[in-house]
């Protein structure tokens, strides 16, 4: 379901109740689903993302003061701040704000005060990237009051520099990245060394299905510790294979020289390598017209993750192999950082409502939880929206 026009009506009335007055800017920032291409993006790897049309909202007016105020909607809280003066805090939407507020400071660009509101319905901690999109939105916002400018992939740079300097979380390019430069109708090969993107259009006959499992990982403050780890350990396998990243290895190479590695770090690396190769093949099949071939790469794109990278829980790989015995679904696999969250599936576009509906029975049947299925269109990165 597409509710985001009733979003950015709802952000004009909380708005006007909030401050009495109407904004002068909106802009909308997607979140988004990885359809293949998992933790490659820190590996210098290559990413097969598209922007949703879920997305955040920010609605502003410049005040005459330095003062950024912000009420969030969704979470029923106001936040203050002053850019000149920012300390850190614990309360997570403004956290994201006031990182890229502090990118803006450090490169010298002015943000005059702000009185805003933000509103959304990308779900949160789903692996969707509600962060990402929190962060290009305030840059998107910030760069029109300051009056510079809008260039996106600067932007995603600062966005990214602001999640791992300020809340903490050494992420790679691909959110910051897809929910700003994100395009209409395509899904983007990213190669995250140069940021070259290659647009793919998906064959008109073929649903995405996000799939929500109700679950997230637990016991997480912003930073994630499971994150960093798998990193360190990719970091790791570089340095004693002596390449610059696993990007630069083959799976020959890697092969040839596994006696060097820790077991573990070897299969670490071996999902890097093996999701590298999968991600340019699902580049190719999907360019090629091919839903079968790319629902099989998602599908081993899910095993290499559960078993190799071990980011996988058993309610993703529930939803993940139920989706695939669903006669019309030609593949699925987790999304995004893992350890909860969402899968994602292409399904047949004739059996999409009967997709939904039966995968979402079965997998309260079997797990208790009440998931959600959403059948996603790419839409367009951050963008202003009339106010
Ligand atoms: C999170 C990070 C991304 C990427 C994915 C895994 O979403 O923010 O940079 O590493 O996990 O592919």
């Amino acid at each position: 379901m597409d509710k985001s026009s009733s979003v950015s009506e709802r952000i004009r009335k909380v708005f006007q109740d909030t401050y009495n007055a109407k904004p002068e800017i909106i802009v909308r920032a997607p979140g988004r689903v990885n359809l293949i291409g998992e933790h490659t993006d820190y590996n210098d790897g290559f990413v097969l993302p598209m922007a949703i049309n879920r997305a955040i909202y920010f609605a502003a007016r410049p005040r005459a003061d330095r003062q950024v105020r912000l009420h969030f909607s969704d979470f029923n809280t106001t936040e203050i701040f002053n850019p000149e003066t920012l300390e850190k805090g614990p309360s997570a939407p403004v956290e994201y704000i006031k990182g890229v507020a502090s990118q803006f400071e450090f490169e010298k660009i002015e943000i005059p005060g702000l009185d805003g509101v933000f509103a959304g319905d990308i779900p949160i901690s789903a692996g969707l990237s509600s962060s990402a999109a929190l962060e290009l939105a305030a840059a998107r916002v910030f760069c029109a009051l300051a009056d510079i400018p809008w260039e996106p992939v600067r932007m995603a740079k600062l966005a990214q520099r602001a999640e791992n300097e300020w809340v903490g979380m050494n992420c790679g390019i691909m959110d910051q990245l897809i929910s700003a430069i994100g395009e209409k109708d395509k899904a983007l090969l990213i190669d995250c060394r140069s940021l070259q993107t290659t647009q793919t259009t998906l064959p008109g006959n073929v649903t995405v299905f996000v799939m929500d499992t109700g679950t997230r990982r637990s016991g997480h403050g912003l930073v994630d510790s499971a994150y960093s780890e798998r990193r360190a350990q990719c970091e790791e396998a570089a340095r004693v294979l002596k390449v610059p990243a696993l990007r630069d290895c083959s799976l020959d190479y890697l092969e040839a020289n596994r006696d060097l590695l820790d077991p573990l770090v070897y299969r670490r690396a071996r999902h890097v390598v093996t999701e590298n190769q999968r991600t340019l093949e699902a580049q190719r099949v999907l360019a090629a017209g091919d839903p079968a071939a790319m629902g099989k790469l998602m599908n081993e794109s899910h095993a290499s993750l559960q078993y190799d990278f071990e980011v996988s829980t058993p309610a993703l790989d529930t939803m993940a192999d139920l989706a695939r015995s669903f006669p019309g679904c030609y593949g699925a696999r987790m999304t995004g950082g893992g350890f909860g969250g969402c899968a994602v599936a292409i399904v047949q576009s004739e059996d999409a409502a009967e997709f939904q509906q039966q995968v979402a029975l079965e997998y309260e049947n079997q797990l208790q939880i009440k998931p959600q299925l959403y059948a996603c269109r790419a839409s367009e990165g951050v963008s202003l929206i009339p106010s």
